[in-house]
């Protein structure tokens, strides 16, 4: 049992003792219970007091019994409330810290509450597409009346004790302490003034009401609706919150339940309980231990001071780590520090940072053109241009100056990190770090483990990206990594699309229908099509056989490479991002498809959200089964934050697990039967076929 009970004279004291949050798993739960009987029967003791031992009250439903049998097991949740309420002698909960889901619905089940100030308290389920389960939709708002519950459930955001506090009248804390540290004293002390009172006070018997009720209702809904399309959990918490107004406690609490079980089947909070563990999992690495060393890293030097390198700089000067940046020449450094600079004031101005702030970040910014000037920084990464040969020349020098020790990483997008490894006599060091653009922005950040990678660089580098709070997957070596190996695929498959008979706006508009950022040809614009291109005219040189559509190939013949040149497959007017469907675009299209003998046809949304999902999805399998990744669950990460993918869909291999194995590779055989699509890519990958077959999930 994870929970321990104390006798302190007149009162008992039952502590759970279940790090790191006391998540309210089978054990603690039982703990609670056998607390409470044994106090209950024990004739010297008066009252009790509930309380979290270590860094937490409870942190709610401990995410290691997440969907499985154990979480439901007796005595739920539910079941251990309805001990506290029934308990003869009155219950304190004194919380501190953290009191969040579960964990709260528990507090509110008992007689009193003390709260320690600092305490965040929260009903966070709504971000995992659920609504709270254990009476938090009926208790909250009886506790600190309906418009302040109603904003905790929506919004799932923590407050603290003392602003809760404040609220007039409300019923949640009978006593603030004076502080964390006097929190136990005060509550024995206040446990001991209440042992004879009765009857006991049950939140469940507060009453419950709006004077505008229905006004407020409405209201509530209508901007929930607006701001979680996507999403049925928020626009149930008003459901709930109102029923309370409305039913009696325990038809509130069916009605809480009912809504709670059906929302646990909704694909929407599949996928989000799916990334809460997902994200968790993206930092462990199968054969690197947690407690694997980490170097240390105070300081890091940037090369390069382009697109890339100056938002990377950003990141840790974000963190308030000092950055040395490198260039080859004086008006390269002062164009990226002006760009910093502009990135910085616009943030000003915009009020999200604070001019001392930014001045204090910028003062950790350093430059230079001289690599003997590196020599004492922690870590370096490289972002100069992607040319095999400038990244020998920068490794060969890093190898020479770095001190020993130090992580030497590159931003490369497309290149071998062995091969840079191996520019270096210390190829053990070498890592690969590969920022998305823009770096200052995007959350994703693809680890490279090159082959002689150390297992201490990489729990390094996850321990950085931490710190400047970047979501870090693991790759392996493989052209594109994950992320780019898997859109070449989804790109080839638009354009066949074209082909075939679709309209870039069409497909575009379809794919962001599904719930993507953007359609393949919206970010083809945006990321550059002259990029494309050129990896393009590598495969034609590496793989004659491989079939692509050439559309895009005579696009960037016309100088339409996107957004930065005004014109791609739409027209872009200076200084908006809205694209303009283009004739001539269309126009090139329907003489290409017309030059290659092809009827069009028309192809609906369903095909081309299957085509270009499923493309993903069968190239993820081979990065899986090559173990490029280690887990699927990483490859959902890295579409999720780095590409767009919609959140309410958890990512291409949860996507894939919700339509079931089988229907995938069903459609996969489907699509290799068109003639003019890829009948060889539609192979299903070995893996996916055996999973398929054997009626599993990638998950
Ligand atoms: P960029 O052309 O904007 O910047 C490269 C910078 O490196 C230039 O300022 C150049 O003066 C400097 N440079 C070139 N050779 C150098 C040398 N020998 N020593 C010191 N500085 C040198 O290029 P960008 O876009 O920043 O790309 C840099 C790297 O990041 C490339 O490896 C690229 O593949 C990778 N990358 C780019 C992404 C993007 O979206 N632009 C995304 C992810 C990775």
């Amino acid at each position: 049992m994870t929970a321990k009970y104390e006798v302190h004279g007149s009162v008992a004291v039952i502590t759970m003792d279940n790090p790191p949050v006391n998540g309210l798993g089978y054990s603690t739960r039982l703990g609670i219970t056998d607390g409470l009987q044994k106090a209950n029967a024990d004739a010297a003791v008066k009252s009790i007091v509930l309380t979290g031992g270590g860094k937490a009250f409870s942190g709610g439903a401990d995410i290691k019994e997440f969907g499985s049998p154990k979480a439901l097991a007796e005595p739920n949740l539910l079941s251990v409330i309805l001990a506290l309420e029934n308990s003869s002698k009155p219950v304190v909960a004194a919380v501190h810290s953290v009191c969040m889901g579960g964990g709260l619905e528990l507090s509110l089940g008992c007689h009193y509450r003390i709260a320690a100030p600092g305490c965040s308290v929260a009903l966070p389920e709504v971000k995992l597409g659920l609504i709270p389960g254990a009476g938090g939709t009926q208790r909250l708002p009886r506790a600190i009346g309906v418009e302040p519950a109603l904003n905790m459930i929506v919004s799932g955001e923590a407050v603290k004790s003392e602003l809760l506090a404040q609220i007039p009248g409300q019923k949640l804390f009978d006593k603030m302490a004076a502080s964390a540290e006097s929190l136990a004293e005060e509550a024995l002390a206040y446990a001991q003034a209440v042992s004879d009172t009765r009857p006991l006070p049950l939140v469940r018997n507060l009453p419950c009401k709006h004077p505008n009720g229905d006004a407020y209702f409405q209201f509530a809904r209508n901007m929930v609706k607006g701001m979680a399309k996507n999403f049925p959990a928020p626009g149930k918490c008003v459901d709930a919150v109102e029923s309370a107004t409305k039913k009696k406690f325990d038809e509130g609490m069916a009605f809480e339940r009912e809504i709670f079980t059906a929302l646990m089947f909704t694909p929407e909070s599949r996928a989000l309980r799916h990334i809460f563990v997902a994200e968790r999992a993206a930092s462990k690495i199968p054969d690197v231990p947690e407690e694997t060393p980490k170097r240390d890293i105070q300081s890091v030097a940037v090369i390069g001071a382009g697109t890339m390198g100056g938002g990377i700089a950003m990141n840790f000067l974000n963190a308030g780590i000092p950055v040395k940046m490198l260039e080859m020449k004086q008006e390269a450094l002062d164009k990226g520090l002006g760009i910093i600079r502009k990135n910085y004031e616009a943030q000003v101005k915009k009020g999200k940072l604070k001019q001392d702030k930014y001045e204090q970040r910028m003062s950790l910014l350093s430059t230079t053109l001289n690599y003997d000037d590196l020599k004492d920084a922690d870590m370096v990464i490289e972002a100069v241009f992607e040319e095999m040969g400038v990244k020998e020349k920068v490794f060969k020098e890093l190898d020479r100056v770095m001190k020993p020790g130090a992580i030497l990483a590159s931003n490369t997008s497309t290149l071998d990190v062995d091969q840079i490894a191996a520019f270096t006599k210390r190829p053990q060091d070498v890592v690969g770090m590969h920022f998305f653009s823009p770096a200052n922005v995007m959350k994703l950040l693809e680890v490279i483990r090159g082959e002689k990678t150390a297992k201490d660089v990489l729990a390094t580098v996850m321990a950085v990206s931490k710190k400047i709070k970047k979501t870090a997957v693991v790759s392996g070596v493989c052209d594109g990594f994950i992320g780019n190996r898997m859109i070449e695929q989804y790109g080839r498959q638009g354009g066949f699309l074209l082909d075939e008979g679709c309209t870039p706006a069409q497909v575009d508009k379809a794919m962001e229908k599904f719930g993507m950022a953007m359609g393949p040809f919206r970010m083809g614009d945006l990321a550059g099509n002259d990029i494309g291109w050129a990896i393009r005219k590598r495969r034609y040189q590496e793989k004659p056989n491989m079939k692509y559509s050439k559309t895009a190939d005579l696009l960037c013949e016309k100088g339409r490479f996107g957004q930065k040149t005004g014109a791609g497959w739409y027209d872009y007017i200076p200084g908006k991002r809205d694209a303009i469907p283009n004739a001539e675009v269309v126009k090139m299209i329907e003489d290409h498809r017309a030059a290659l003998g092809i009827t069009p046809r028309k192809i609906s949304d369903e095909e081309i959200v299957q085509r270009l999902v499923y493309a993903l999805v069968n190239e993820a399998a081979h990065i899986l089964e090559e173990g490029i990744a280690s887990k699927a669950s990483d490859i959902d990460m890295v579409y999720l934050m780095g590409y767009g993918f919609p959140i309410y869909r958890g990512g291409p291999m949860n996507y894939a697990d919700q339509i079931g194995l089988f229907n995938v590779v069903q459609s996969m055989q489907r699509f290799a039967q068109n003639p003019l699509d890829d009948a060889a890519f539609w192979q299903p990958a070995p893996l996916l076929a055996k999973l398929a077959a054997e009626g599993k999930t990638f998950n």
